[in-house]
């Protein structure tokens, strides 16, 4: 199945606390900071898995992800079309709670926002000014603003389309460049948790909401079997719901490196290759990563293993 081989790693055991990280799928080949980028994922699984409670883990991850500045999310996050800044995340417990904010401008950290919202509301998802206007009235941090990686990138792209030499807004090579969304599923006690945040695809339309905030899209738990974290182009991820699938899969008793390749498989033959990455972790500490992109980076990081972050890179063909 699918028109260009995915490629996965694992699976890794982790143990009965674990963490697995991503900083997005994409054409990572071609980028000059891979040290920085592979640091980040893999202090974003190392500082995790020293927290000590499901939620602490999961909104660590995401955090220290937001805040490295080198990937597509929190002080990294890329800018829409008309030079702003808009970014969603989510999360789901196991138990299922749920939170996602979408579209909002002001909290550093989203997904502290979009934790909050699985912690005290009724509601799953919250969008636009009135949840900017809930993060700062409950005191979270907020946004400095675009970075100068991010204008740089903007101003760049923005030249390349006038020239008519450049991607268009939303198409799927073009936002792919830039699709470094983060994401995390951690093991904790027996318990799941998975999330994301991001500053969306770059040169997207104002107000558009990709998959990163909304659960059975962008992440997705279920109690007992495993969790999953999704990257890429997040109008393919909403539609083909490759996190609910490769759940689906573990439950049917598919090994969790087995699962995540075929849910990548299936996502390539329903909206081709370029669009995906996904990483699994099943509720026995098991993990794996797959995707149809250039690359992806990984942290990993559990009570029975000691790795290093590593970068999954397409293998040719
Ligand atoms: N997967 C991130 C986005 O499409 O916004």
């Amino acid at each position: 199945m699918g028109t260009r081989a995915e490629t996965y790693a694992g699976p890794f055991y982790l143990g009965e606390k674990a963490v697995i990280t991503h900083g997005g799928a994409g054409g990572w080949r071609a980028a000059s900071n891979l040290e920085d980028v592979i640091n980040a994922v893999q202090s974003a699984a190392r500082e995790a898995l020293s927290e000590n409670s499901l939620e602490g883990m999961l909104v660590k991850a995401i955090v220290v992800l937001e805040d490295s500045g080198v990937l597509n999310a929190g002080l990294g996050s890329v800018l829409s079309i008309d030079g702003k800044l808009t970014m969603d995340a989510g999360l789901m417990y196991d138990d299922l709670r749920a939170g996602g904010v979408a579209a909002v401008t002001y909290p550093r950290n989203p997904i502290r926002l979009a934790d909050w919202v699985a912690r005290n509301l009724y509601h799953v998802l919250l969008a636009g000014p009135e949840a900017d206007k809930l993060a700062e009235k409950l005191g979270l941090k907020r946004h400095p603003g675009p970075s100068e990686r991010a204008l740089k990138r903007w101003k760049e792209l923005l030249e390349q389309v006038k020239n008519g030499k450049g991607p268009e807004w939303a198409r799927k090579m073009a936002s792919l460049l830039f699709a470094d969304t983060v994401g995390a599923v951690v093991l904790y006690n027996g318990r799941l948790g998975a999330g994301t945040s991001t500053g969306g695809v770059a040169l997207k339309h104002p107000a558009r909401v990709g998959d990163s905030p909304i659960p059975g899209a962008g992440f997705y738990v279920e109690k007992g079997v495993g969790g999953c974290a999704a990257t890429g182009i997040g109008e393919t991820i909403i539609l083909g719901r490759p996190c609910v699938y490769a759940v689906e899969l573990l439950k049917q008793g598919l090994p969790v490196e087995e699962a995540a390749r075929a849910a990548v498989a299936r996502h390539t033959a329903l909206f081709g290759s370029d669009n995906l990455g996904i990483i699994l972790l099943n509720a026995e500490g098991y993990a794996a990563a797959a995707m149809n992109t250039a690359g992806m980076p990984v942290g990993i990081a559990g009570n029975k293993h000691e790795a290093k972050g590593f970068m999954l890179l397409r293998r040719e063909e």
